[in-house]
């Protein structure tokens, strides 16, 4: 399964993804958590990505190509792999394919935008493994501290409510016009704001038709 994780900032493409990466045995690429780890290491794609970054802005599309290239000629994604937050917009799209970067299906977690607003201010993010929390609806056994590795969780710089603002219309701007682009590889999940985690999880499992 070679899927991608379509959706606004904060829909939930990296927390569904976490579930489906363990379902489905195949590894989840995330070049927004790629960008931070750079960003955090000073490397010289994380000093080009930063204030993008801090923006709520897209980075240059070659960086995230390069990323992409390096990324999935890994011996993990020989079986597939999920995309998440990658392509945003229709000329990465076109260079994924033109460097045999594939796409299978197209997963749409759609939110309203009122509500990830709301979200957004309840995020917390490990500093050392990337997982993702939320203070009510994810919230960790420890405050503050990840249940997978023990990290420090974080506030991401991005989530300020009016860079969130900024990422949203960038989002439906840029990213949107991909699910015309992709046309019936779309497999689209309404998401209502009474949904929790794993009731999304139990959606999205049946859109794609797995266990
Ligand atoms: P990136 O890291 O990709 O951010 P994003 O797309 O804006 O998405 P998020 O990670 O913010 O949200 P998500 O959908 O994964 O939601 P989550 O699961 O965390 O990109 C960041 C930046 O990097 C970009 O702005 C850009 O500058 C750059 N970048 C990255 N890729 C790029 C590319 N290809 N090209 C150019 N630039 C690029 O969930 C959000 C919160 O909600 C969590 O707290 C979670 O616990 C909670 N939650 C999830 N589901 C539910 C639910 N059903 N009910 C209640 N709470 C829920």
């Amino acid at each position: 399964m070679k899927l991608v994780l379509l959706g606004a900032p904060g829909a939930g493409k990296g927390t569904q993804g976490e579930m489906l990466t363990a379902k489905l045995g195949i590894p989840i690429i995330s070049t927004g958590n790629i960008l931070r780890e750079a960003v955090r290491n000073a490397t010289p794609v994380g000093l080009k990505a930063k204030d993008f970054m801090d923006k709520g802005l897209l980075v240059p599309d070659d960086v995230i190509i390069g990323i992409m290239a390096e990324r999935t000629a890994r011996d993990d994604c020989a079986n597939g792999y999920i995309l998440d937050g990658v392509p945003r917009n229709a000329a990465q799209a076109e260079m994924l394919e033109a460097n045999g970067i594939t796409v299978d299906k197209v997963l749409l977690i759609d939110v309203a935008d009122d509500v990830i607003e709301r979200r957004m201010t309840g995020r917390r993010t490990c500093s050392k493994c990337s997982a993702v929390y939320h203070i009510i609806s994810k919230p960790p056994r420890v405050e503050g501290i990840c249940d997978l590795c023990g990290g420090e969780l974080v506030v991401r710089a991005d989530d300020k409510p009016e860079t969130v603002r900024d990422r949203l219309a960038v989002y439906h701007s840029q990213t949107e016009p991909l699910i015309e682009y992709y046309g019936d590889k779309v497999v689209k999940v309404s998401v209502p704001e009474t949904s929790s985690v794993a009731e999304t999880g139990e959606l999205v499992c049946k859109a794609l038709g797995i266990d």
